[in-house]
């Protein structure tokens, strides 16, 4: 299939192959989201051959005859980049670069590639310099091949070193480097973390899948100025902003990257510190698209990263956005997640879905009173009984604001009417060796 008017950038012919026996690394993602990806990394699509086959070939995935054909196309068309919407691996990659004579990008190094682009802080850059060099080091071989004819060799050799050697040592050094700063950097996270919880202010985390409109809801809720662009991955790094509901006080809303099927797992470790801000959320705010004709996939996508990174038992708002694209009567794509689409049923979190537009604001009041009531369900009241020797304990939850009365028995023990975060509450205790008495 050729595309109507092919836009400026690098020219690509697109492959998506639907192999119709499971395959060990299966990856069947949607045509649309590859076009969308392809488009967010600021390539021109130019034709999409979009194959089907039972298995794939260890040679070139699919098979000889097709990509014989695809070289056709990419001489016939002056194409420069041929893209899978899949895997390859290394040896994949060089066997489809020499029969197509043109540079030969996967999913994966897709990915990076947008990653690498939409990256803005000095933590994201790095995330994705290290995933993109631990992606190339498996390619090396073919990187230095091609290095050898370019630079000769001249100026970059260690002593007694071949190309290969130096290259390998410069990468690793180079991966050692970043993993040492990243560790820096993750350190100061939590100790931001650490001062959060010291305030004792809740984290509410927005996720959801990329272009679900995140940014646009995060501003629209703390009118401040996050970047908002109509592209993939537009937000890589967690941007936080205190935020102050009348009726609760203040909490913390958090941005997150957004999150895409079959997301590479160089990906999902290179980008834990941005999603640890997720798995550490009090509550979460799931973004669905309401308008995406994919929203199942696209919210099951999502869910299943919640898992991987330990977020799936938070308690969570579904929020349906976009709702000004959707016909006033008709019922819309939104009404087709049914609960039984949870992939994780014990979070509930289909039970609680607001509808809004993070464009016009409509629906916004409702979001707020249901976060209010989802962080007041984690409210704890009850009493408390101190010994006398529990003097510590005791000033430090009348210093966080949680006591409300307290009664001194003459014996010197302590009971306290306390009313604060359940959380929060318990960790306290636990630090001292103790637990909330069930109510
Ligand atoms: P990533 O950073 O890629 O994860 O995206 P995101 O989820 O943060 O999405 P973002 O807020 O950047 O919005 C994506 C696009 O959807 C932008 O063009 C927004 O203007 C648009 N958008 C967001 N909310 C709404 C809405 O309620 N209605 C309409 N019509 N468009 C919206």
């Amino acid at each position: 299939m050729f595309f109507e008017r092919p836009e400026a950038g690098e020219r690509a012919l697109l492959v998506h192959c639907h192999f119709t026996r499971p395959q060990r690394d299966a990856l069947d993602s949607s045509v649309d989201e590859f076009i969308e990806l392809v488009r967010a990394a600021g390539v021109s699509p130019v034709y999409l051959e979009s194959t089907r086959r039972d298995d794939a070939t260890p040679r070139y995935l699919i098979g000889a005859g097709k990509v014989e054909e695809m070289a056709e196309l990419v001489a016939a068309h002056d194409i420069d980049v041929v893209l899978f919407n899949h895997s390859l691996s290394p040896s994949q990659e060089r066997n489809l670069e020499k029969v197509l004579q043109c540079k030969v990008v996967d999913r994966t190094g897709l990915i990076l590639d947008i990653f690498a682009q939409r990256a803005r802080s000095h933590a994201g850059k790095l995330q994705v310099e290290l995933a993109q060099l631990e992606h190339i080091s498996t390619r090396l071989i073919r990187g230095w091949t091609h290095l050898e004819r370019q630079r000769g060799g001249i100026g970059l050799r260690g002593p007694g070193e071949s190309q290969l050697e130096t290259d390998r040592r410069l990468l690793r050094e180079r991966i050692k480097t970043i993993r040492r700063r990243l560790q820096k950097i993750d350190a100061q996270h939590q100790q931001g973390r650490r001062a959060r919880n010291r305030a004792e202010l809740p984290t509410v985390a927005l996720v959801g899948y990329t272009n679900a409109g995140k940014s646009t809801l995060f501003n629209a809720l703390t009118a401040s100025t996050v970047l908002v662009k109509d592209q993939l991955f537009a937000t890589l790094d967690t941007t936080m902003r205190a935020l102050e509901l009348p009726g609760f006080g203040r909490l913390v809303l958090a941005d997150t990257v957004g999150f895409v099927s079959n997301l590479p797992h160089q990906l999902v470790d290179a980008f834990k510190a941005t999603l640890d801000e997720a798995a550490e959320a009090d509550l979460l705010l799931h973004i669905v698209d309401a308008s995406a004709a994919d929203l199942r996939e696209q919210f099951v996508a999502v869910e299943r990263v919640l898992e991987e990174i330990g977020a799936e038992d938070l308690p969570c708002i579904c929020v349906m956005n976009k709702s000004d694209l959707l016909a006033p009567a008709a019922a819309g794509p939104g009404e087709a997640l049914a609960a039984g689409d949870h992939p994780a049923a014990n979070t509930g979190s289909l039970s609680d879905r607001v509808t809004v537009s993070a464009r016009t604001g409509a629906g916004l009041d409702r979001l707020r009173e249901a976060l209010i009531a989802a962080l007041d369900e984690d409210r704890w009241n009850g009493e408390l009984q101190l010994a006398p020797g529990d003097a510590r304990l005791r000033a430090r939850l009348f210093a966080m604001g949680a006591v409300q009365s307290e009664h001194i028995a003459e014996d010197g023990s302590v009971t306290l009417n306390l009313a604060h975060r359940r959380k929060l509450l318990q960790r306290i205790l636990q630090a001292e060796g103790k637990s909330l008495p069930t109510a």
